[in-house]
């Protein structure tokens, strides 16, 4: 049966809703207000590498439509809302900084304050300075102390008022799909440039969370994307290896040097090749594993694995466009990805709401040091008709997003500190490799008007927002 209302559930008391985007997304304004080139602009003139040739110029407009959208997000009823600044934006070609960019997110800031909305800002999410890039990008040491510099002038811009900071966004995809398989930009496929990114990445956290700290922030974090890697067989060798390597990967390799200070032992010796103990020099771990104050979990499926060259093709964490240009999972050529028949979205990933308690639950299990969890990202894209009466009726993502709802409830209730869910995305946007053609957003962007139209899905995440906080 299908279930398109919330199970009944007290969620904690301060428990936060909200909705999340990201600059390069949404913004728009490529070009403008001082901004310059990001390794997105660079990459999508890229012929081939965005489908339909689409690029972030425009994007949804946000940079000229922020108040309207503000007061959007206020109508849905958001406690909070999940964005990026633009470090090309703030820094272009990371020069000085840009005052009429920093300016734009003061303002941002103060209307959702107006509005009763916490911000909540990353500040790395996959958009570069071309600049840095061509002085070799992460795959350069350097640049964690350029991003350094970055983020601590806009704390001194935002600081007064911003009391939520992530430094990264889902380095997985910065580091290892930007350098490694290349289906994000800048579109390396070079597995000791996005092994050394991952660690400069590491890197770069760290030492803002230092310098932020030490400024007065209170709040400090990061956003990962962990998955749960399932054998396909659990008797199998060759599919719990597969699932290992995986874990390794996408996981362990993000959470252990944060939370314990040290890559995982199997990690380092698969990377050797790939030269990770090379790039590590002797007090980074330390720098690394900084204390945090929440970890964001990004997750939208999980991966059933088999170590078979020949398991049938089914579901990718990387995106499907991973697959004709190369893995993402360095030295694993034998991760493949089975389907197990569960229903899918328009990304081609499987439909498994229990994967994510199961993952919530999981982290407070295997990690000591876990500080309080939010749920950063969640959500779905699907095919949106426009209906004859102008409404998109989209049951498939209203259905997926309160039963991943009602997962992190049953997380809470097993003993998972979850503090808060933010779907993704407010708005249709630019979804990187894929364009404007998926469609996550819970409110609607006609592309030709950029008119904003609250879907279903919408409505019934601000009648859930309201059923929540009354108890
Ligand atoms: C993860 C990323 O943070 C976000 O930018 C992206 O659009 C969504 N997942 C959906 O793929």
């Amino acid at each position: 049966m299908s279930q398109t209302e919330p199970t009944p559930f007290t969620w904690p008391h301060g428990f936060l809703w909200g909705s999340a985007t990201a600059a390069a997304q949404i913004e728009g304004a490529g070009h403008a207000g001082g901004k310059e080139d990001s390794i997105w602009d660079a990459f999508a003139r890229v012929p081939g590498t965005i489908a339909g040739g689409d690029d972030l110029e425009t994007a949804v407009d946000h940079y000229h439509r922020m108040p309207a959208d503000v007061a959007l997000m206020a109508s849905l009823g958001l406690d909070s809302y999940r964005f990026s600044t633009s470090w090309a934006r703030v820094r272009p070609g990371d020069r000085a900084v840009n005052q009429e960019g920093l300016d734009f997110y003061s303002r941002l800031v103060d209307e959702l304050l107006g509005a009763g909305i916490l911000p909540w800002l990353t500040l790395y999410h996959w958009d570069l300075p071309q600049a840095l890039e061509e002085r070799g990008g992460w795959a350069n040491r350097d640049t964690a102390y350029r991003f350094v510099d970055y983020a601590t002038d806009v704390y001194a811009a935002l600081g007064d008022r911003v009391t939520h900071w992530t430094t990264f966004n889902e380095p997985f995809c910065s580091s290892l799909l930007g350098y490694g398989s290349g289906v994000h930009a800048p579109g390396h496929q070079d597995g000791r440039a996005a092994i050394a990114a991952v660690h400069h990445q590491h890197l770069a956290h760290g030492l803002a969370v230092n310098a932020l700290r030490s400024a007065g922030a209170q709040n400090l974090g990061i956003t990962l994307n962990l998955t749960n890697a399932v054998p396909r067989d659990a008797t199998d060798p060759a599919d719990v290896e597969a699932a290992r390597r995986l874990d390794s990967l996408a996981n362990r390799i993000f959470l252990d040097p944060l939370l314990r200070g040290a890559y995982p032992e199997d990690t380092l010796r698969d990377l050797e090749p790939f030269g990770l103990a090379e790039v590590i020099h002797s007090d980074d771990l330390e720098i690394i594993a900084a204390p945090l104050d929440f970890l964001g979990v990004n997750h939208y499926h999980d991966d059933l694995v088999s170590g078979h060259a020949d398991a049938s093709a089914g579901d990718s964490h990387a995106g499907g466009a991973a697959r004709s240009v190369g893995s993402p999972w360095i030295g694993s050529e034998y991760i493949t990805f089975p389907s197990r028949g569960l229903p899918r979205t328009a990304m081609d990933w499987e439909v498994n709401p229990d994967g994510l308690r199961l993952l919530l639950v999981r982290l407070g299990t295997e990690y000591d040091r876990l500080p309080p969890l939010y749920v950063t990202e969640n959500g779905a894209a699907y095919d949106d008709v426009v209906s004859a009466d102008g409404a998109v009726h989209d049951a498939e993502r209203t259905e997926y997003i309160v039963a991943h709802i009602n997962k992190a409830g049953e997380a809470i209730a097993a003993g998972a500190d979850v503090r808060g869910y933010f779907v993704w995305s407010l708005l249709d946007n630019f979804e990187w490799s894929y364009g404007y053609e998926k469609r996550f957003g819970i409110i609607r962007v006609d592309y030709d008007t950029l008119e904003r139209t609250v879907k279903d899905s919408g409505r019934m995440f601000a009648e859930h927002l309201r059923a929540a906080r009354a108890g």
